[in-house]
């Protein structure tokens, strides 16, 4: 069962409107501690601690990231293990050749790339942006992306290092500093095509050259940012992004491979195949969590307060999708990995989905919903139903448009649900 939302809302504490492309989680100690009760008994029974993966939650509800974290076996984001306990990309594909062609082409896969690599600094290799008193500018050529920030006589450079995001909304720049990690003021928006101010930083004027520059991040917030960016930036539970695969790689969503890849190559099958955690095993709100682990489960948004901010928690996926009439209680035909396959690009034709949603719901108006199909028939439309039931929006700031993954009928004034 999900908790209902107004008994977390209760408790919730507002944060700064979520406007961040990577809006940081706040922990609710009323949530979590409950889902920690709930929980311990789920997780860390002594048959899990001995496999490798965690597997289901019997309970069946929402757990926050942090908690899965913790809890025994592998969880997306998880730092535990130690680097040789990786076995590398290269290595997965060499048994998993034509699934690890697809993957590489996806945006996880780009999600974060070191600035040589990022091909819109290229594209642009002259981006400019003039902010009250000061003009900015990251110039690339040939290996290096260097922004330089001039106010007057006055100038501050920084080599950028990293580029998260792969652009399909927008990217922003890490570098470093004095020995800390900063995040960009500005980034390359796909919209305009143009520098903007990086969400989350204040449309004020900066008060000196180094916040122009960019935003110190917290050594945790830099933790996480590569967590979910990166694959195995943290391992033994140190941060090294230099050891870091780039990009959500193979081992950040099935974890550490190597005993799996060692076992495989002599010829253990069976023993190989419960070494590497395998999703599909999840029940659907486990499974939704998994991906979660990233994209926010439904319990990390309202256990951060991110409920009833608006348009801004269209991004969370999991939240909008397990707020549908169509979730239920929960349906494995309704689960991330339904629509999306891990392993590919994103699906843009909009007919592709009608078959998940026909899986559920009659098509003859006036057919009776059934055991197999609990959904009714819609009047209006017989194809593309996302495009009327998935509505785009478009949040302001970062003028980024997501899929609002809470399906519904879409009554023209009325307001966003949240
Ligand atoms: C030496 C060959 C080999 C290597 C290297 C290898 N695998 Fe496998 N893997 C297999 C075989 C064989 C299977 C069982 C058949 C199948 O599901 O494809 C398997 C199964 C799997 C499964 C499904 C397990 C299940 O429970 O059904 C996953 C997930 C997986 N591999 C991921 C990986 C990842 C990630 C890597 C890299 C870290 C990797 N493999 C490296 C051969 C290999
Ligand atoms: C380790 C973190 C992580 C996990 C786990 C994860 N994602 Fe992602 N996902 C990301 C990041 C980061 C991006 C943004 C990539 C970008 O655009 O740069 C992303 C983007 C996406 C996109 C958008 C692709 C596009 O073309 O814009 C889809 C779809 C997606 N993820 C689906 C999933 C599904 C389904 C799962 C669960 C099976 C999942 N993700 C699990 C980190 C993760
Ligand atoms: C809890 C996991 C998580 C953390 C922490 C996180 N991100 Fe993300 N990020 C994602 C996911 C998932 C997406 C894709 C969905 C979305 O845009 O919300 C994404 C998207 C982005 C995008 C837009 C990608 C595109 O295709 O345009 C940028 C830029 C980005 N993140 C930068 C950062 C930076 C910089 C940090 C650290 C300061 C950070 N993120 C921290 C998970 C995370
Ligand atoms: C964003 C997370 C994510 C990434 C990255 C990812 N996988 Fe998977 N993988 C999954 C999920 C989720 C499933 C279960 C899919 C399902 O239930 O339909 C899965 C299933 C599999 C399976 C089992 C397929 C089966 O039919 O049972 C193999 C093998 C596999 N992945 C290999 C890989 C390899 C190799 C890579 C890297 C090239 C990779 N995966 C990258 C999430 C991921
Ligand atoms: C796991 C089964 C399942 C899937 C998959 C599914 N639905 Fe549903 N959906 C339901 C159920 C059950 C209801 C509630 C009963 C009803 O109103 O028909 C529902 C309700 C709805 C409603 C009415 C919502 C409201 O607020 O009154 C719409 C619209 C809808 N679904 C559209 C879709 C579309 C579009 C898709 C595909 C993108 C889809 N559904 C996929 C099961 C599903
Ligand atoms: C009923 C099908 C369906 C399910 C289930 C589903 N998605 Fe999507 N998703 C879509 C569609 C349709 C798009 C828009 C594709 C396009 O851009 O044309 C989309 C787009 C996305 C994007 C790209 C950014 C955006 O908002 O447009 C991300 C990220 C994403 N989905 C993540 C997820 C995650 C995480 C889950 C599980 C909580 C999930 N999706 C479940 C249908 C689905
Ligand atoms: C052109 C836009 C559009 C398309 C395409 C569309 N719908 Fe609808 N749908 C609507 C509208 C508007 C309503 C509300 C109509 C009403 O109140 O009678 C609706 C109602 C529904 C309902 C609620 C029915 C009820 O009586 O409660 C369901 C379920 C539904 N649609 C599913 C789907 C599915 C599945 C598809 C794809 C096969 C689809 N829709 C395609 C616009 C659309």
């Amino acid at each position: 069962m999900i908790m209902p939302v107004d008994s977390a809302q209760s408790h919730r504490q507002y944060p700064v409107p979520a406007s961040s492309f990577c809006a940081l989680i706040k922990r609710n100690s009323f949530v979590f501690q409950l889902a920690s009760i709930v929980a311990i008994g789920a997780l860390a029974s002594p048959a899990q601690s001995l496999s490798q993966a965690q597997t289901n939650s019997p309970s069946a509800i929402s757990l926050p990231t942090e908690l899965r974290v913790q809890s025994p076996g592998w969880w997306p984001t998880k730092g535990d293990a130690s680097r040789d306990a990786y076995a590398g990309a290269a290595a997965c594909a060499k048994c998993h050749g034509s699934t690890a062609v697809t993957q590489r082409t996806t945006a996880m896969a780009h999600a974060a790339t070191r600035t040589a690599d990022a091909e819109l600094l290229h594209q642009h290799d002259d981006l400019a942006f003039h902010l009250g008193p000061y003009t900015e500018e990251i110039v690339t050529k040939s290996e290096k992306s260097v922004l330089m920030v001039r106010k007057g006589a006055a100038t501050l450079s920084a080599d950028l290092l990293w580029a998260f995001g792969v652009g399909h909304m927008g990217q922003t720049y890490i570098y470093q500093r004095n020995g800390s990690f900063y995040e960009s003021h500005l980034s390359f928006y796909a919209s305009s095509q143009s520098m903007g101010i990086t969400p989350e930083h204040g449309l004020s004027i900066p008060d000196n050259l180094e916040d122009a520059a960019g935003r110190r991040l917290t050594p945790a917030e830099t933790r996480r940012c590569f967590g979910c960016h990166t694959t195995a930036s943290v391992t033994k539970d140190q941060f090294d992004p230099s050891a870091a695969d780039l990009g959500v790689g193979c081992e950040a969503c099935h974890g550490p491979g190597a005993t799996h890849a060692a076992a495989m190559r002599s010829g253990m099958q069976e023993e190989g195949v419960a070494m590497i955690m395998n999703p599909s095993r999840l029940d659907p709100v486990g499974s939704v969590d998994f991906c979660g682990a990233c994209h926010r489960t439904w319990e990390d948004v309202v256990g951060n307060g991110f409920t009833g901010i608006g348009v801004y928690n269209v991004r969370f996926a999991p939240y909008r999708l397990e707020n549908s009439k169509c979730w239920g209680k929960g349906d494995v035909r309704l689960t991330c990995v339904a629509c999306h396959d891990p392993h590919r690009p994103l699906e843009r034709d909009p007919a592709a989905y009608d078959s998940h949603c026909l899986q559920c719901h009659v098509t003859q108006a006036g057919e009776k919903k059934n055991a197999s199909h609990p959904g009714g028939a819609c009047r209006v439309g017989t194809k593309s139903c996302t495009t009327c039931h998935m509505p785009r929006i478009e949040t302001p700031i970062q003028h980024s448009i997501f899929t609002d993954h809470w399906i519904r009928i879409v009554v023209p004034g009325k307001p966003y649900p949240n």
